[in-house]
């Protein structure tokens, strides 16, 4: 498959069969998500696959927990049908035969080094490079699913229940839960979503 087509064909899968995800695949997406650019080269990356389903399973009730328990200012029946379409983006993943988190660690650049400027303000400073290069790995982690006969998902709302996602995927200080990914078999062929033209989105300053 070329570039141009796994690039193509990507979109996000929320609907998996059974299958499972081979192991080696898994290996090779995450290998492939190491190759990928970091802020200094810093790779501070790890990569959790979890395939047991008992353990997703209750990574997606801390997340149907705390979304819960955010603050709404309305219980009408509007703003239920939000939250249960959020809440079902959120979780989703329980059903997915593979998930992959992606946890990063501080670490320490050049011109942090060299002056006063502390962690919080030089990731402020440069917008965050630390999630940049995450960004980077999963981009990779999914066009690899996509060149491997996958589906997959960028997931960032179960974060809403980092500190418990965290615990039960035993990952302590320094490391940072930043986002996850959905992997499978695709379930169906949902329809493609609309992208914008290259007129929208392109212009040269020459
Ligand atoms: C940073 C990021 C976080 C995302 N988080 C979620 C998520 O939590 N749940 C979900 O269902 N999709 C999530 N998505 C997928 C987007 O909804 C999806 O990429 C978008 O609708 C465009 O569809 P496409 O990926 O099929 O092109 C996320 C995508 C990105 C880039």
């Amino acid at each position: 498959m070329e570039l141009r087509q796994v690039i193509e064909q990507r979109q996000s899968i929320r609907s998996f069969t059974n299958e499972p995800v081979e192991l080696a695949d898994i290996r090779e997406m995450v290998r492939r998500a190491g190759l990928a650019p970091s802020i200094d080269n810093s790779q501070a990356w790890r990569f959790i696959a979890i395939t047991n389903h008992e353990l997703l399973n209750h990574m997606a009730l801390a997340v149907s927990r705390s979304i819960s328990e955010l603050p709404v200012q309305d219980k009408d029946d509007a703003n239920r049908s939000v939250l249960s379409r959020v809440e079902w983006f959120a979780t989703f993943f329980r059903d997915a035969p593979a998930v992959i988190a992606v946890a990063m660690h501080q670490h320490e650049c050049p011109l942090e080094k060299g002056t006063e400027v502390s962690h919080e303000d030089y990731s402020r400073m440069s917008n965050y490079p630390e999630i940049q290069s995450a960004g980077a790995a999963v981009q990779n982690i999914l066009l690899t699913a996509v060149e491997l006969g996958y589906g997959a998902c960028w997931l960032s709302a179960p974060l809403i229940a980092k500190q418990e996602l965290q615990q039960q995927l035993k990952l302590d200080f320094p490391w940072n839960l930043i986002t996850m990914v959905a992997i499978g078999r695709s379930f169906n062929h949902p329809a493609r979503p609309s992208k914008k033209s290259i007129e929208e989105i392109f212009e040269v300053i020459s």
